[in-house]
């Protein structure tokens, strides 16, 4: 089977979906790997560490396409200004792709029907199920735990005052407060991440189990007074709440939010829209100079207020809604993408191609289109097909 590993296309990605050593574990498989040229680059790994590994190394990225049996990407396929034309119009039927595909959202429905149409079996990366044997597997949880770690980095590099306690010759000061909203994979590694820089964490869950969680790495914990039979639902995960139990959950917040130095929203439903949690009101509260890092924003955010991609000082807050964060930590997000990568590959091939198992609960859930179909419910619903 022949891989093929284009370079990303989205402005400011710099990410790639393999790295020399993935490379090497898939030509130990007996598969053939092409790599675009200067595809790592922006994430430090170079053509020279491709080619050492194994790698062919191709300038040409339609052959490359035209010659992969399987696409492996980071982002969904978009249009290559350089080429000239859309990256799902060089692909041929029977190819396969593995990316971020995010077939559900109405800006790439188009994009997934041309995939049907052109025949190829796409596999998207965000639909992973959260269970044991897939985690190796679940680039999105990766993802999250870069977004967590470097979401506190730059919040903290934001914040007008030290994170840790200090005792200096001419007084004390105190360690910042930062304040956890959503204690899921993101949320976790934030707070984590924020204890470690010495600050005094809070956390806000609506799952007693993501609280407990927090409390193990030495968090307070600020109860929504939710009933636990109200936020969780099946499988454990957390329920879209009634507006009634947003607004008790607001009152609660409104209270905690004044002493807050850094506020991380990571409050999340897969697959809805996030929870308002936040009001321009409670941001006009909070301390001169606090700093809030939504990074929920692609689901809608959980301050009214946050700014969509970028940062701005609301009533003397800073504000963050950047996006795409595991892209500013991409030597280690490129790392740990890549090996989910392979890991999936490797369960999906049998002798060095991909067989998929339709009656297995993984490829159930990551397929979006196959033999000419759209088959991903998520997909269909969202299209109303
Ligand atoms: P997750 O599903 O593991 O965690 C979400 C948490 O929010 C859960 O623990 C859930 O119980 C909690 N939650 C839901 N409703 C709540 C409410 N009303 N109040 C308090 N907590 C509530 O999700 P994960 O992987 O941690 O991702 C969190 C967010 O981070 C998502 O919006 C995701 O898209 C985003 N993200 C953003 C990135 C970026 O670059 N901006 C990168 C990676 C993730």
């Amino acid at each position: 089977m022949i891989v093929g590993i284009p370079k990303e296309i989205m402005p400011g990605e710099a990410r790639v979906a393999a790295t020399p050593e993935t490379v090497k574990k898939f030509i130990l498989d007996g598969m053939t790997v092409l790599v675009e040229a200067g595809a790592g680059v922006k994430s430090h790994y170079y053509d020279e560490q491709y080619s050492e590994a194994g790698a062919e190394m191709v300038d040409d990225v339609s052959r490359l396409f035209e010659r992969a049996d399987l696409i492996l990407k980071v982002k969904e396929p978009l249009f290559n200004e350089n080429v000239g034309k859309h990256e799902v119009e060089m692909m041929h039927p029977g190819q396969y792709l593995i990316t971020f595909i995010h077939p559900a959202s109405p800006v790439n429905h188009n994009m997934v029907k041309q995939l049907a149409a052109r025949g190829v079996t796409g596999l998207t990366l965000d639909s992973i199920p959260r269970i044991s044997r897939a985690q190796n597997m679940d680039a999105l949880t990766s993802m999250s735990t870069c977004a967590g770690y470097k979401g506190i980095i730059m919040a903290a590099d934001d914040l007008l005052v030290f994170m840790p306690q200090m005792f200096t010759a001419v007084g004390m000061l105190k360690p910042a407060n930062v304040l956890v909203i959503g204690a899921g994979v993101a949320g976790l590694q934030a707070l984590a991440t924020a204890k470690r820089l010495g600050a005094v964490t809070y956390a806000m869950d609506i799952r007693p189990a993501a609280n407990e969680q927090a409390k193990s790495l030495g968090a307070r914990i600020i109860e929504t007074g939710v009933p636990e039979e109200l936020a969780v639902g099946q499988g454990g995960y957390a329920q879209k709440l009634p507006e009634e139990w947003l607004a008790k959950e607001r009152e609660v917040l409104a209270g905690v939010l004044k002493d807050m130095d850094i506020v991380f929203c990571s409050a999340l439903i897969p697959g809805k829209v996030a929870p308002i949690l936040i009001t321009d009101k409670m941001v006009e509260s909070m301390k001169n100079g606090a700093v809030i890092v939504d990074i929920s924003i692609d689901q809608g955010g959980n301050c009214e207020v946050t700014p969509a991609g970028k940062k701005e000082i609301i009533h003397n807050v800073m504000v963050q809604g950047i996006k795409n964060i595991p892209g500013l930590i991409p030597t280690s997000s490129t790392w740990m993408f890549s090996q989910n990568v392979y890991n999936l590959v490797k369960y999906l091939s049998k002798d060095g191609k991909i067989e998929l198992n339709m009656n297995d609960e993984i490829v159930r859930s990551i397929l979006v289109t196959h033999q000419g179909e759209i088959v991903h419910e998520g997909t269909k619903e969202a299209m109303g097909i």
